[in-house]
């Protein structure tokens, strides 16, 4: 359903690029074969979603090329909310259905790929969340649902009430939990393949000065080497590894960038390569 490659936009606010400049950008994922776009309402303080629409609508053909990817469930305090005294969640039904009407407003569509709960939510409703996702994929606002940040055990409250495909995580070598909290093996056990948020931890891992970032780093970079291609594209092979069959969300605005993500595809690291970077994170060997 998803491109083994998926293009998160939270950034492009601050991009500042005119509107054919972003057109531009979407054609040249799409070329690359990366067809799926990542949003939430709240990204860009709630205007990425119309910077996106805006540049889809000088191509509107373009929408059947692609899947739209957004997420409700957060309050933010922004000017454009003056109800909101405190950042805060909502998984009322009411919410919900609201969020995806702008959405669909703001990205100038019919109709949603994927819609995610960003954030877990302690007063979240199972049976009002279900419902509302009932309500709109009858309606056909959106046509599958998901999660992002919850724990396992929270996915396995709503995933009995309504199906689930995914839930968005993070993961890269500097941060490791899914591998080891039952994240991924509930997403494996079914079948729900995680999307990873951060494959670069935000390119910390390619830009830090931090101890375990250099070395992770420089494991990556000379495996790369090997392969002919850069220490990212590695990175990005590290997560693909995974027998979940994640996919992961690029940040980046640059086009290169994008295409060693891309390359990620392409190349299979063996375990013991792996392992090596995952030990150059971790700084010991496994137990
Ligand atoms: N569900 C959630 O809670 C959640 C949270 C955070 C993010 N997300 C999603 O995940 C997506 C990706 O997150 P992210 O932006 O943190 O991803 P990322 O790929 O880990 O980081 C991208 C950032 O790293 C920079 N970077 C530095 N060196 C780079 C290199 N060699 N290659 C690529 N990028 C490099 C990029 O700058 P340049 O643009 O200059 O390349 C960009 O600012 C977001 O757009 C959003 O859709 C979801």
């Amino acid at each position: 359903m998803l491109s083994p490659i998926v293009a998160g936009v939270w950034r492009m606010d601050s991009w500042n690029w005119s509107p054919q400049e972003r057109l531009r950008w979407i054609e040249q994922c799409l070329d690359l074969g990366v067809t799926s776009f990542d949003h939430a309402d709240i990204y860009g303080g709630y205007t990425v979603e119309a910077l996106f629409g805006e540049a889809l609508a000088l191509a509107p053909q373009l929408r059947a090329r692609m899947q739209l990817v957004t997420k409700c469930g957060i309050q933010l305090r922004v000017g454009a909310r003056p109800d909101t005294r405190i950042k805060h969640y909502d998984t009322s039904a009411r919410h919900i259905v609201r969020s995806v009407e702008q959405s669909l407003v703001q990205l100038r569509t019919d109709e949603i790929d994927l819609l995610l709960l960003h954030r877990p939510d302690a007063l979240m409703d199972a049976d009002e969340v279900a419902a509302a996702f009932d309500q709109l994929r009858t309606q056909g606002k959106v046509k599958a649902f998901g999660v992002s940040n919850f724990t396992p055990s929270q996915f396995e409250l709503l995933h009995a009430r309504t199906p689930l495909v995914t839930n968005q995580v993070e993961c890269h070598p500097l941060h490791r939990a899914p591998l080891f909290d039952g994240t991924f093996d509930q997403a494996q056990r079914l079948r729900t393949r995680p999307m990873i948020w951060s494959p670069l931890a935000g390119g910390a891992l390619l830009t830090s000065e931090a101890e375990e970032a250099m070395r992770v780093r420089g494991l990556l970079t000379s495996i790369g080497a090997q392969y002919g291609v850069s220490a990212a594209t590695i990175a990005f092979a590290w997560l693909m590894r995974l027998p979940s069959r994640p996919y992961p969300i690029t940040g980046s605005r640059r086009i290169e960038a994008m295409q060693e993500a891309v390359a990620a595809t392409r190349l299979t690291l063996d375990t013991q390569e792996w392992t090596e970077i995952l030990v150059a994170a971790t700084g010991r060997d496994v137990p």
